[in-house]
């Protein structure tokens, strides 16, 4: 199929509700992919942060392999040696006593899972959430998303949601009640343009979670599996909490969800209140367990926050050169970039140099490469941005 009519096929019988990139994408290896004319992009975007592991990790696709060969379905109503042993590896690398895992597809459905399983152990009803926060797109988990514009098309969403002043304690303090089941919260934000929260916050939460009988979320969904230079990103903080979300990059990029925490917390849902015909699918823990292996075994962790470093580096000297740089920001390897006005053109002129970029909201460059980046990558990302920016000091 030649490139005109793969676009043309997908605008028309797709629901269309993705802002598409003028890139009809073949194939990729470690942080690069080409197109169908045999171009090779540099991918800052790794599909959304998926691509921790790099696209198309050997591991990944071997294991995917042989699964694949061997059982590609079976229900969780029976017992299977790959899930089994994801389950254990996922115990392993998981803070203690959050041992025990709930297997979906998505981050979005590891969030409804958390929202049922929080009201049913805790026997309350209210959530609290944050300005800025990102959990998704389902009816649950985007009740507990900040941007109006996810939301209000279509309400009536989940009642008994507030929103607290992400990083303000006080505002925490004013939304809680003897009603509130859990509070939910993205160590670091993603979709709002990469924040870090102040020191104390996670840990005031957490004491706040404690004295009043709340349990505490976190969303890793974006930050997990080494993202920030820590294995959660919770860590740089010392926090843990009561349930913790994954999705992303945790298969190498096949679709997988999970929902974590303790046996206490897990055995408030009965059997059959919540279930999925595809979760703990064999392909999917098979692939999630070589990815799993891979971070581990080369401390994909430890890369990001040197490799983080550097870039993080290199942007703020961009930014010493650039007025139109408000703010470089981030942790390892989830970086934000805050310029003085939209960004799309930057965006567009970068894709055609071959660098993919990633935006939050109309002003802010996100990266969130593979953790398998390569330093000369880096560079050429770094050189290619700093083309794309002189053509429009103007704005
Ligand atoms: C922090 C966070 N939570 C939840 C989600 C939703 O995950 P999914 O798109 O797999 O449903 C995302 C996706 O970007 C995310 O970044």
């Amino acid at each position: 199929m030649n490139e005109d009519s793969i676009v043309d096929l997908e605008s028309r019988h797709s629901a269309g509700v993705y802002q598409k990139m003028p890139v009809v994408i073949e194939k990729g290896a470690g942080a690069l992919v080409w197109d169908i004319n045999g171009k090779e992009y540099i991918d800052c975007m790794g599909g959304y942060g998926v691509a921790l592991v790099g696209h198309c990790n050997s591991k990944v696709v071997s294991a995917v392999k042989n699964q694949s060969e061997k059982l590609i379905t079976c229900h969780g109503s029976f017992f299977n040696s790959a899930r089994a042993e994801l389950l254990e590896k996922l115990s392993r690398i998981t803070p203690q006593g959050l041992d025990v895992a709930y297997l979906c597809n998505s981050g979005a459905e590891a969030n409804e899972f958390a929202i049922k399983v929080a009201r049913k152990h805790a026997g309350k009803k209210e959530i609290v959430a944050f300005t800025g926060s990102f959990h998704g797109k389902t009816i649950g988990a985007v009740s507990l998303t900040w941007n109006k514009k996810y939301r209000e098309p279509f309400e009536p969403l989940l009642p008994r949601v507030k929103f607290s002043r992400f990083g303000d304690m006080e505002s925490v303090k004013d939304a809680i009640n003897k009603d509130t089941a859990a509070i939910i919260v993205e160590p670091v934000q993603g979709e709002s343009g990469v924040h870090i929260p102040p020191p104390s916050f996670l840990k005031t939460l957490r004491e706040i979670c404690d004295e009043n009988d709340i349990l505490l979320i976190f969303d890793e969904i974006q930050t997990g599996f080494g993202r920030t230079g820590k294995m959660w990103a919770a860590e740089h903080w010392g926090v843990e909490p009561d349930i913790m979300t994954v999705a992303k990059g945790m298969a190498g990029g096949i679709p997988i969800g999970a929902a974590i925490s303790s046996k206490e917390v897990m055995s408030s849902l009965k059997v059959g209140e919540h279930t999925s015909t595809f979760g703990g699918n064999p392909l999917a823990c098979a692939a999630a367990s070589a990815a799993i292996d891979y971070i581990v075994d080369n401390n994909l962790p430890s890369a990001a926050e040197k490799k983080g470093a550097i870039l993080h580096g290199e942007l703020e000297k961009i930014r010493g050169d650039h007025e139109a740089v408000r703010e470089v920001r981030g942790l390892g390897l989830m970086i934000g970039m805050e310029m003085r006005f939209e960004i799309r053109e930057i965006l567009q002129k970068c894709l055609e140099r071959g660098v993919i970029l990633l935006y939050s909201g109309k002003n802010i460059i996100r990266f969130l490469p593979p953790l398998v980046i390569q330093e000369e990558q880096m560079q050429k990302v770094i050189s290619v941005l700093k083309q794309s920016l002189p053509l429009i000091r103007d704005h």
